[in-house]
């Protein structure tokens, strides 16, 4: 396979950045032609049609395709027996597995009859909570083979919050697995399922993988092994099934993803553009050249899984390897033994990885044929430039371009990454905008910010125009999709992130401007851990904001007005209650939304009208003593000492 349009020099990514502006259907409709179709778009006028004030974008609105064709079927000819998957377990021991592009097809095609035998229609919401094996793969493709919408629940959530997405949703069926491991730790995936449908009423059908072979309760009439229904294909000797054909604004998969509000939103993908653009983006931003062995780190649960673990790659026909386990297990090398085994070629992973393993030491690095390596990625949060020259030196050799890639799960693939080798790159900078992708920065009226020549100028982070990329709406709610993203600026899309463009062009992201956290390059909404812990019986009201953690790039710190039963609790250590709020926390989310600290209050900061005043919260947060800003307009100014006393 080739890529005629893999921009080969800094020259070339110019020239395709002014077509791209020029005449954004033209360009985009070059790149199309190089994909399968079942039907094509019936002229250049159907290639873009956009609104921002609705908003609607359509991209190839009328073309008939189905993205499984793109990433499996049409690689059959050529590179069939070549790898698509490669699988490292959690345990080293473990046998690791290849599936080859024919045997990915051929299983695929398998699943796609067992979702079908179970009643899954195109267009159904099947919800994946899955560990990282190839079934997951697997699973996520068979649904796309059919048509159904697949909406993927990292393994990290909890009962309530898998609970809430089925309702929203209004998903039928779900695939999971038994268990799933994750370095010392297994995950009771199928038992969190149960729980989470005590009360839905929408699901017909538990699909359900063995992996660590724990006990589960299997119901009669609901849930049904993987293997068994794979069996029932097999024995019949079946090994293909048409793709269904879909409209290239069709939707392919809904992902779940915190906003400012406390409820997550469901992100809308559809089939055609998503496909072109993770493609695109995959091609470019990492030089990837056939036969290179492609490793990035993400879980498919979140967006980056989705887009360069399995979509970007396969439909590039590249060798994708997905990882079960952890950086630390069974210790702080395991990222570069599977380099050394496999001779990964290509390295993506996020900023707190690098810098949780930089605190190991050169050690854990000793004796690793690192070699094989010629382009490292960075993605989910800005990267400290320590942390990049680590990874530039220790891992790199110096000799590895680093792309820092920065996108969103709403954008479904990069929009401001440096091309590996290609467009130069800046320590802790995402640099230039993709071609397609019309970056500005605003005020906060909403006018552009130009800045003079040769000045560093900041802003919000907004686009002008669509890319193919770019969330089409929110599930079962487009003015949520609306006042989220398109109504802060006329005309534009906002990112929610704050930004500096230097003299070049170049975008350095400064993070989130709204109230959103970042940890560990995962997102959590203020909002939404505020709800959780208030859910904890006793507290009576409860502030979220971020600090800064060396490792995790954002800390949660939580204020929190507690007057349960357990009260003389807090006038001591406090910490059974702190505990057993995590506890709580953990319940409703999940244990990633747990706050690192909690400090118990007696007042929050409010204004007059009621509203808390986060920016001292913040402050206070970071370690702030002083230079607290104005805070006359509050109802009770003293409450802020007695927080800055108590601080922890
Ligand atoms: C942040 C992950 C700085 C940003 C793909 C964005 C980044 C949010 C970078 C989206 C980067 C992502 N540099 N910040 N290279 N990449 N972010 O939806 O704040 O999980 O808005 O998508 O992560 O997170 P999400």
């Amino acid at each position: 396979m080739s890529y005629p349009y893999q921009i080969k020099s800094f020259e070339e990514y110019k020239a395709a950045y002014q077509k791209s502006i020029e005449d954004p259907a033209g360009f985009w409709e070059d790149i199309a032609n190089h994909f399968t179709w079942k039907k094509k778009w019936a002229s250049k006028e159907d290639v873009l049609r956009w609104n921002f004030k609705e908003p609607t974008v359509e991209w190839f609105k009328g073309a008939k395709m189905n993205i499984t064709e793109n990433c499996l079927d049409r690689h059959l000819a050529e590179r069939g027996n070549q790898p698509a998957i490669i699988w490292e377990a959690n345990d080293p021991e473990y046998p690791s597995r290849i599936l080859t592009y024919k045997k990915l097809h051929e299983k695929v095609c398998q699943f796609a009859h067992v979702l079908k035998n179970n009643g899954v229609q195109k267009g159904d919401r099947v919800c994946i909570y899955m560990g990282m094996i190839p079934r997951l793969a697997i699973a996520v493709l068979a649904c796309a083979r059919i048509g159904a919408v697949h909406s993927v629940i990292f393994g990290g959530f909890s009962a309530q919050s898998i609970a809430d997405r089925l309702e929203d949703a209004q998903a039928t069926f779900i695939i999971t697995c038994d268990g799933a491991y994750r370095g010392a730790k297994d995950i009771p995936l199928k038992s969190v399922i149960d729980d989470a449908l005590i009360g839905n009423k929408t699901i017909k059908k538990v699909i359900v993988a063995t992996r660590t072979r724990t006990a589960v309760s299997m119901i009669k009439g609901r849930d049904v092994w993987w293997e068994d229904e794979v069996q029932h294909i097999e024995d019949k000797g079946i090994t293909y099934i048409e793709a269904e054909e879909m409209d290239a604004e069709d939707p392919l998969f809904i992902l779940y993803t915190s906003g400012s509000t406390g409820k997550p939103k469901g992100v809308v993908h559809t089939c055609g553009g998503y496909m072109i653009y993770a493609n695109y983006t995959f091609v470019n931003v990492f030089q990837y050249q056939p036969g290179q062995i492609h490793f990035c780190t993400a879980d498919v649960g979140w967006i980056t899984g989705h887009s360069y673990v399995v979509y970007g790659p396969l439909s590039a026909g590249a060798t994708t390897l997905m990882f079960e386990g952890v950086p630390t297990f069974p210790d702080a090398g395991r990222f570069w033994d599977i380099v050394d085994k496999f001779k990964v070629n290509i390295l993506y992973t996020a900023p707190t990885a690098i810098r949780s393993l930089m605190g190991f030491g050169l050690g854990p690095l000793q004796g690793k044929d690192l070699s094989s390596l010629k382009v490292l990625g960075t993605v989910g949060e800005p990267i400290n430039e320590e942390a990049w020259h680590w990874y530039d030196e220790n891992v790199g050799k110096k000799k590895c371009p680093i792309v820092d890639t920065w996108w969103q799960t709403e954008t479904g693939a990069c929009l401001i990454s440096n091309m590996a080798g290609i467009t130069p790159a800046k320590p802790s900078w995402a640099t230039l905008p993709m071609p397609g992708v019309q970056m500005v920065l605003v005020d906060e009226n909403g006018k552009e910010v130009e800045g003079e020549a040769g000045q560093t100028v900041s802003g919000n982070l907004c686009v002008k125009a669509p890319w193919p990329g770019i969330l089409r709406t929110t599930w079962g709610d487009h003015e949520r999709c609306r006042t989220n993203y398109f109504a802060t600026y006329d005309n534009m899309y906002f990112t929610g992130d704050g930004a500096l463009r230097d003299k070049d062009g170049n975008y350095r992201i400064t993070g989130r401007v709204d109230d959103v956290l970042n940890v560990s390059g995962h997102r959590i909404g203020t909002a939404e851990v505020e709800n959780a812990i208030n859910m904890h019986a006793g507290v009576v009201e409860s502030a979220v904001v971020g600090y800064p953690h060396e490792v995790k790039g954002q800390g949660i710190y939580a204020y929190v007005i507690y007057q349960g039963s357990h009260a003389q609790n807090t006038h001591g250590s406090g910490d059974l209650v702190r505990k057993d709020i995590l506890q709580t926390v953990t319940r409703m989310i999940g244990a990633i939304a747990k706050p690192d600290k909690i400090q118990f209050v007696s007042g929050l900061p409010k204004t007059r009208s009621g509203k808390i005043m986060r920016r001292i919260l913040r402050k206070i947060a970071e370690g702030e003593t002083e230079n607290l800003g104005d805070t006359s307009t509050l109802l009770d100014p003293a409450v802020v000492d007695e927080i800055l006393n108590g601080r922890i």
